[in-house]
């Protein structure tokens, strides 16, 4: 039995397909095939199709539901998902796959209701099938087609009886369409979106493209009806506006003045209702009044600049997979706003319909991406690209049809964007030609298309912050990729977008504000969108039973790329990263100036003006509100600026005094309640006060045995109890568990570099110099009267770098306990370092795990190239949420800039180091080396014992996984560093 020619044709299928058209709210009938089917997998796709006739005996097939992806039922039955990311899981040899091809059939019947329509047409929706199908309806084949995020209608008005009827539904998990499909995300097989009957009436709304406008204040509708004459009178109603238009017929259609509309904008998304009512339909779209333009390189909604602050959204359910969940989507998109996301790009392929309804309600920018990727070929050269081979045209044409028919009328859409890494060539060229032919009203994107040969905007993914400033600045002569210089100018005379940047994975991305501040700088940037708003992590178990969230390599695939499919600003299980609070903060709609005794608040929004806001104050004695208020203020316009007086009187003769401002939802919205605050800033008012300096006692001798001070109880020079707790340390620690980033290979801050081969990740370079299994040798313990002096060397086996680290304990007057800790490395060692810090080692006293109270920064960990959204304040934490249950275990935790702790019966008090730098706090249940050796959460060891560090400095984070690396102002060089510390007890 060989294998059916449609696996071999690189069609988009046959058989009774009918073209796309927009997905609108309808009044002729519908009938949902959802629900449960019976399937039967085979392994190939080397089966007979006698089960298409309708006497065959499906009893013994199991039940599946529709929609859902076969791999994700229980127990593995029916195989299991698979994850790569840029290579095929199938050998290159298109437009062939292998006979290895998991096949699935799908059988129900269901009854055609007697008010099912006599005349007019029938046709069979299907929204989403990965990746290729073929149809039966009572035993006769309707057709054969692809395109696994692709809506497909077939004509199926010969084949459907009134009452009972059998479909038959074959797929095949791969196909010529699946070198199409190569995106960096899970292969999940099966009818994963609805499937649904539709009654076509002959004098129906077949289609409807409200094409709006919104110009010199007025907006306008200018509409493409599809419909036979017998549909006319055809009658257009906006009953908001008091809009009635009838025409007679076709010739008669045409634009007209929508005067007293409000626009639509992602800040105001402001939506009507439209009906479109023909003689045997009627049709309902909500549409908005908006228009797009490219003026030079200014990308402009409604005549004003937009920037995007957007996040790459995949679909992707821990459960689900890629099947649609409405409430989920929603909370999704409700989340993203309550982050100050204003932007949306559908990578890498149309999402659920519903979906863009949800943004035109919420209010994104969405750049609408098709189903097109032929990343696979890259490794080749690109060698037998599709996306340059003419046998592949007419596929590549369908795909981009089939997107832009679905979604035209979604205001929300400013960008059709023609697929993601398919190289470039001449089918790429020809899809940007039929959507300029189409839509000439929205721009064309293809980040692929590097010289600027058929796209409207200049993309790139992942550009340094020099590089992206450099194609940003007028008369910059810097080379940009794969570009003549008259190529490059072509590009400069472009809008420019980073439709990836900021690589989100695990700990991670460093660098946020960086990019905001060139964008905010240079018109012809227009932000970007992050990599990407979620982990795609699949609820699974281990084999005793515990729930995790899988990745690549956890469900036994052949090839795999493992935790890269974890690069979300949220985790699997919904939780926000610190990452996404850090995008909140860079981008914040309101940037507050503190200048002498004023703070100049700042509209950033390019159309809503501040009515929405609350503004308002506090002031805080270390930590603690003393005073605060509302300002009283006007609404601020888009764009404008408002200047108050800082409340003064407050500041504190002692400690530490800020003043925080915020802008706070005034009300409800539907993404969040009032009191939801989108902006902060703060305010040091601190007065300066010289510490005082203290003599370092002199008379040192040398010391053993038990040694008293304060609440410190030393053995043999090592701390072993503080307020009679248990305590170990300070031991010096210079490793850190290997961020994603740490991880990453990838390239460096030059853009010439960028092509490179992939360097030694940081990771790699600290094991090789044994940062993680450092050895100590306790040089000397002295006394003196009131303090302690230990000298350790540090160093790793084989090494002759080293570490020399004095410990200095002295028994202050008011009877706390101070540690100096001088680090001073030997010269000569190489690469960065991930910490400098010292470890206490605090193991359980029986009793529960007390809750931890800071004064410093918080409430999220923050690092040196990430905590803007990290303010001063006093916070308290249980020990678990300290730290971050990342996909694959890393460092977590560091919360910068410690003034106070509170841990036990323990206070701990930080004090800057003479250049003013202050140390930051983790406390942890694992070392940072039991943590680099678990590959999920669940791995790592129970734990008797918190760790606590207290770190002069961190290395920074970058977005090396796939980016740039830590920019070098936050990039950690051996160096000599200074720790100091009191302690006391207030319970004692
Ligand atoms: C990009 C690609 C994305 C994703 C990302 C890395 O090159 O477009 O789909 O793979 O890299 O996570």
């Amino acid at each position: 039995m060989p294998v059916p020619r449609y696996l071999s044709e690189t069609a988009s299928g046959h058989g009774a397909r009918v073209p796309a058209r927009s997905r609108v709210t309808t009044d002729a009938p519908e009938l949902s095939l959802n629900g449960i089917w019976r399937f039967r997998l085979s392994p190939t796709a080397n089966v007979t199709d006698d089960m298409a006739s309708p006497g065959f005996d499906d009893t013994s097939w199991a039940p599946m539901p529709v929609p859902s992806h076969w791999v994700l039922g229980k127990n593995g039955r029916f195989g299991s998902p698979a994850y790569t990311n840029i290579r095929y899981p199938f050998p290159v040899d298109p437009p062939h796959v292998p006979d290895e091809n998991p096949t699935g059939d799908y059988r129900r019947t269901f009854t055609v209701p007697e008010a099912w329509p006599r005349e007019g047409r029938t046709l069979l929706r299907f929204d989403g099938v990965e990746s290729m199908y073929r149809v039966w309806l009572n035993g006769d084949e309707v057709g054969v087609a692809t395109g696994s995020r692709l809506v497909q209608e077939f004509d199926v008005t010969a084949l459907v009886r009134p009452g009972g009827n059998l479909i038959v539904v074959r797929v095949h998990q791969w196909s010529p369409g699946s070198y199409l499909e190569d995106q960096d995300q899970w292969w999940l097989p099966g009818i994963f979106r609805d499937v649904t009957l539709l009654a076509r009436p002959d004098d129906g709304v077949d289609d409807v493209w409200l094409r709006t406008g919104w110009e010199n204040g007025a907006g306008w509708i200018d509409p493409e009806i599809t419909a036979s004459s017998d549909a006319y009178p055809v009658t257009l109603r906006i009953p908001e506006l008091n809009v009635e238009r009838t025409w007679r017929s076709p010739a008669d259609v045409g634009r007209f003045p929508v005067g007293d509309a409000e626009p639509w904008t992602a800040e105001t998304p402001r939506l009507y209702t439209v009906t479109v009512h023909a003689a045997g339909e009627t049709v309902t779209v909500r549409t908005g009044f908006r228009t797009v333009e490219i003026v030079g390189d200014r990308f402009l909604v409604n005549g004003r600049r937009i920037v995007f602050h957007g996040m790459n959204r995949h679909e992707t359910h821990p459960e689900r997979g890629r099947v649609f969940d409405e409430d989920h989507a929603r909370a999704d998109l409700a989340m993203m706003k309550r982050f100050n996301v204003n932007a949306i790009r559908t990578s890498h392929y149309p999402p659920h319909p519903r979906l863009l309804d949800i943004a035109d309600e919420l209010g994104f920018w969405v750049v609408l991406e098709c189903d097109l990727e032929t990343h696979g070929f890259e490794a080749g050269g690109w060698a037998r690209n599709p996306s340059d081979d003419p046998a592949w045209r007419d596929a590549y044409l369908d795909r981009i049809e089939r997107t832009v028919e679905r979604d035209k009328n979604h205001p929300s859409i400013v960008m059709w964007s023609l697929g993601n890494e398919a190289g470039t060539g001449a089918n790429l060229a020809a899809m940007s030609a039929s959507v300029h032919a189409r839509d000439p009203h929205r721009p064309v994107h293809y980040e692929g298309d590097h010289t600027g040969e058929y796209t409207d905007v200049y993309s790139r993914m992942y550009a340094s912050v020099p590089e992206t400033e450099a194609i940003g600045t007028d008369g910059s002569s810097a080379p940009l990729l794969e570009c003549t210089p008259a190529q490059g100018a072509r590009q400069r005379t472009k809008p420019f977008l980073l439709c990836e940047y900021a690589h989100a994975m695990g700990n991670g991305p460093g660098a946020l504000d960086q990019y905001e501040a060139v964008v905010d700088r240079l018109p012809r940037l227009h932000g970007g969108f992050v990599w990407e708003w979620r982990d795609h992590g699949i609820l699974t178990r281990t084999a005793e039973g515990v729930p995790f969230y899988g990745y690549g390599g956890d469900f036994g695939e052949v090839i795999h790329d493992g935790n890269f499919v974890m690069d979300g600003m949220v985790l699997s299980d919904g939780r926000p990263t610190p990452g996404l609070h850090e995008f909140a903060a860079v981008v914040q709609p309101i940037r507050f100036r503190f200048d002498g005794g004023t703070v100049a608040m700042e509209n950033r929004r390019r159309f809503a003006d501040t009515a929405d806001l609350e503004f308002s104050w506090q002031i805080e004695h270390d930590g603690t509100r003393v005073a605060g208020g509302v300002f009283a203020l006007d609404a601020i316009p888009a764009g404008g600026t408002t200047t108050m007086p800082l409340p003064g009187e407050h500041i504190a003769a002692e400690g530490e005094t800020w003043l925080s401002v915020q802008a706070a939802l005034a009300r409800d919205t539907a993404w969040a309640p009032a009191g939801h605050v989108l902006a902060r800033a703060q305010h040091d008012l601190t007065a300066a006060r010289p510490e005082a300096s203290r003599p370092r006692p002199a008379d040192w001798h040398d010391a053993g045995g038990t040694v008293a001070l304060g609440i410190g109880e030393f053995e043999g020079g090592r701390l072993v109890r503080l307020a009679g707790r248990a305590v170990a340390g300070p031991r010096l620690e210079l490793f850190r568990a290997p961020t994603d980033n740490d991880r990453g290979e990838s390239t460096v801050n030059e853009p010439e570099h960028q092509d490179s081969a992939p360097g030694l990740s940081n990771a790699a370079e600290w094991h090789g110099l044994g940062l993680d299994r450092l050895t100590h040798r306790l040089v000397s313990v002295q006394e003196a009267p009131g303090a302690l002096r230990t000298l350790t060397r540090v160093a790793p086996a084989a090494s002759l770098h080293s570490v020399l680290v004095e410990s200095v304990w002295t028994l202050l007057d008011d009877g706390r306990l101070e540690l100096r800790v001088e680090v001073e490395p030997s010269p000569g060692w190489p690469s960065v370092w991930p910490r400098i810090g010292v470890r206490f080692d605090l193991p359980d006293d029986g009793g529960s795990l007390p809750e931890v109270e800071w004064f410093g920064t918080g409430p999220l960990e923050s690092y040196p190239d990430s905590r803007r959204a990290a303010r001063v304040g006093r916070f308290t934490s249980s020990l678990e949420d300290l730290t971050v249950d990342y996909a694959r275990p890393q460092e977590s935790g560091h919360r910068s800039d410690l003034r106070e702790l509170l841990f036990g019966p323990v206070r701990l008090t930080a004090l800057p180091d003479l250049r003013g730098r202050r140390p930051g706090f983790t406390i942890t249940r694992h070392t940072p080396q039991q943590v680099a050796d678990a590959a999920h959460p669940h791995e790592l060891p129970a734990s008797r014992t918190s760790y606590l560090f207290i770190d002069a400095a961190q290395h920074g984070l970058g977005s090396r996984a796939c980016g740039p690396d830590v920019w070098p102002d936050f990039a950690l060089r051996p160096e000599a560093r200074t720790i100091r510390l009191r302690f006391d007890s207030p319970a004692h």
